[in-house]
């Protein structure tokens, strides 16, 4: 029997550049599409690289019908692991419309192909950032979707509701093939792959804690600034749930599995169960990698929260996943990834 063929979207990505190497390693064939608009094909030759196994690479747009329509009749596609999208909170308040064009009409292109096509499985990648601000520190699944604060979340709720109507229609018409769908919402993915060949690469200055920190310990940035010292928190600093990317991407291989033998649309928390305060996140890679992290506390960023973590029980109970790694493989793989790349992929 031939290996499952899977479309990965964003795949050149940082999240998915992991995930093509947890397929291809767990025997899958994998097909990936990317328009390169926030990666570089690099990371994927170091995936072929990590991995001794190829890739199929079609550098495209997934709002492109053409392309999905010869992606689709030239591959029989098991499921579509679905990372496409734009992620930067404060570009997508100033860019609106630009968001909601790549990230909610790009899902409805790239559905409406794979319905066209009876390709039905689908996972994902949403976020923690769908549940707003509610009142309890640890998220569960079962909170409302409200209240994302900006365009970014925004358009990953509009996802949501989007999805979670089409098994409903399936319902309806009584389909023989229904659609099963998984909505994985990440916290806080950090760290890279233990190669060190692969890792984050932001664009510019990174809007996010620990690409900044590492680049303060590479020396590219000066010093951090840290939003906010008077939250109700242990330090008075942010706290999150930081999740290796390896244990994240490690949840879509079992979502995967768990696509085998349902149908509908269900969502699960991917986390570590754990928040840790920006102090502590500094104070981890200053132990790691011997150097000082300069940092000064400022005023508080627009829409932060104090602290938030996952309960990612559900994901245990049903996928059979947890994570496995913990805060200093994050930052030693991160560091790794950092050291031996100061530049990303340039
Ligand atoms: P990334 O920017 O590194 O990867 C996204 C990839 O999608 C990039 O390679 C980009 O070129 C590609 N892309 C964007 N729009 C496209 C389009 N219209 N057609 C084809 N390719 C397109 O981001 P990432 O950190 O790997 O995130 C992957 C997914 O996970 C995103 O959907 C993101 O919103 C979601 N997510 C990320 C985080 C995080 O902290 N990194 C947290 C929660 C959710
Ligand atoms: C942010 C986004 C979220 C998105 C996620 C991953 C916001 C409000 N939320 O989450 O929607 O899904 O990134 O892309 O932007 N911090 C500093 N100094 C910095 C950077 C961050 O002190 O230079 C602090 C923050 O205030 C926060 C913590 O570090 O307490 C983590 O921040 P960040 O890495 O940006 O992630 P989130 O804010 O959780």
């Amino acid at each position: 029997m031939s290996a499952e063929k899977i479309l990965v979207t964003g795949g050149a990505g940082y999240i998915g550049s992991h995930a093509c190497i947890e397929l291809l390693e767990a025997g899958y064939d994998v097909i990936v599409i990317d328009n390169l608009s926030n990666s570089k094909p690099e990371s994927l030759a170091r995936v072929e690289k990590i991995t001794g196994k190829s890739l199929c690479f079609v550098q495209a747009d997934i709002r492109d019908k053409q392309a999905l329509n010869d992606i689709f009749n030239q591959h029989e596609i098991y499921a579509v692991l679905h990372f496409a999208g734009l992620k930067a909170v404060g570009e997508s308040c100033a860019q609106p419309i630009r968001y909601y064009q790549n990230n909610v009409y790009g899902t409805l292109v790239l559905t409406e192909m794979m319905q066209q096509f009876g390709i039905k499985k689908i996972i994902f990648s949403s976020s923690a950032t769908v549940y707003g601000e509610p009142d309890s520190v640890k998220y569960t699944e079962d909170l409302p979707v409200f209240g994302a604060t900006n365009p970014y979340g925004k358009s990953k709720a509009m996802v949501e509701d989007i999805l979670k109507d089409l098994p409903i229609a399936d319902d309806l018409s009584n389909y023989s093939n229904p659609w099963n769908i998984i909505l994985l919402r990440y916290f806080n993915p950090i760290g890279a792959h233990k190669s060190g060949l692969i890792g984050e690469d932001p664009n510019g200055i990174p809007n996010n804690l620990v690409p900044y920190v590492s680049q303060v310990a590479v020396g590219k940035l000066d010093q951090l600034s840290v939003f906010g010292g008077d939250y109700p928190t242990i330090d008075g600093t942010g706290v999150r749930d930081y999740i290796h990317v390896v244990d994240l991407v490690k949840g879509h291989i079992q979502a995967l599995q768990a696509l085998n033998n349902s149908s509908g649309c269900r969502a699960y928390n991917l986390g570590a169960g754990k928040g840790y305060s920006v102090l502590e996140i500094v104070s981890a890679f200053e132990r790691i990698t011997g150097k000082t992290i300069k940092y000064k506390i400022v005023e508080r960023r627009a829409g932060d929260i104090a602290e938030n973590y996952a309960d990612s029980s559900l994901a245990l109970r049903e996928l059979n996943w947890q994570t496995e790694k913990n805060l200093d493989d994050m930052v030693t793989d991160t560091w790794r990834w950092q050291s031996a790349n100061p530049n990303g992929y340039k």
